[in-house]
């Protein structure tokens, strides 16, 4: 593996998801392993559990790590190609990675989609230069279209929970007042549908998500029908990709409830958050017993670590 930008970068995704269990049983095992190497962790845009869970994944593994918050403590930063910097922007994306390279061994990095332009996003413009200049190993912290380390930790997680060799796992979108990028639910679906689960995906009409990252999975645009003997029910937001970064319908009666759960099979409900308490995902379902979202945000250091472990192993291979 040379990157982590998504499922595609992960060539055995059993042995993936066995490593990182490993792992959250005896983090410290490979402590010495990132001696003398550094992480670069680059925001452009806010987060917690993906800075921490990071964090503490290249701590125990024995590396030191630089945080920058990019889009607040950085220069502004210019990304078309061969632009005249006569405007706002001081620094050229081309010379900010570069730098950031001769700094790190490995760089994670956050880009948020404008969701305003859809081919200029799902062309992951940021991401991309970004790898091209900075010349050390690509963590993505979260694209315009994916988000890999959450998948792996949600996917840890089922793997931790789930009774059957094929559970079913419903993804189900849910009310939010802002428009929402669609990277957790594709790249969700893409990790479930290479995992081989069952994943029925639901949501109001007009949220529909490309099909590159859907594959085959069914899609229901009856909530009630779908959660049906569900053994996972994933909530999130996202919003309208064909009509794109619109929020199309309030989802007045989409939250989730016990009431809901009770047509499932007993389902854990898994969120990714941070979660919109009330609006997104009803409080009697977070503090409930059904609820894995504490477990997934645990996952993401384990998740985190397996990427990070690979890579350094990666680059110890090369001396
Ligand atoms: N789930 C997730 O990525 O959380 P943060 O945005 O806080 O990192």
């Amino acid at each position: 593996m040379k990157q982590f930008t998504s499922v595609s970068d992960v060539t055995d995704l059993s042995a993936f998801v066995e490593q990182a269990i490993r792992l959250k049983a005896d983090p410290f095992a490979f402590s010495g392993l990132g001696r003398n190497k550094t992480l670069g962790l680059i925001f452009l845009n806010p987060s917690l559990r993906t800075r921490l869970s990071t964090q503490k994944a290249a701590a125990n593994l024995g590396m030191h790590v630089m945080v920058m918050n990019i889009d607040k403590e950085g220069w502004a930063l210019e990304m078309k190609d061969h632009a005249i910097m006569n405007g706002s922007t001081v620094e050229h994306i081309r010379d900010a990675a570069a730098v950031i390279g001769k700094y790190c061994d490995i760089v994670g990095l956050r880009s948020f989609p404008g969701l305003k332009n859809r081919e200029e996003d799902y062309s992951e413009e940021i991401l991309k230069k970004f790898i091209r200049y900075v010349n050390v190993p690509v963590i993505s912290l979260e694209s315009a279209t994916l988000h890999p380390l959450q998948s792996f930790a949600d996917l840890i997680s089922i793997e931790e929970n789930r009774k059957s060799k094929k559970p079913k796992v419903v993804l189900t979108w849910a009310p939010h007042i802002k428009p929402l990028p669609q990277a957790v639910a594709n790249s969700f679906a893409e990790w479930m549908t290479k995992a081989e689960m069952n994943l029925v995906i639901t949501h109001p009409k007009g949220y529909d998500l490309d099909t590159k990252y859907t594959g085959n999975a069914a899609v229901s645009y009856k909530q009630e029908e779908a959660l049906k003997d569900a053994d996972f029910v994933y909530v999130k937001n996202w919003s309208s990709y064909f009509d794109y970064g619109k929020i199309l319908s309030a989802g007045k009666g989409w939250m989730l409830t016990n009431k809901k759960l009770e047509q499932t099979n007993r389902a854990k409900v898994m969120h990714c958050l941070p979660v919109r308490r009330g609006l997104e995902l009803s409080h009697e379902i977070l503090d409930g017993k059904q609820s894995l979202v504490l477990q997934q945000a645990e996952n993401r250091v384990y998740a985190a670590q397996t990427v990070l472990k690979t890579l350094l192993e990666n680059l110890s291979s090369k001396k």
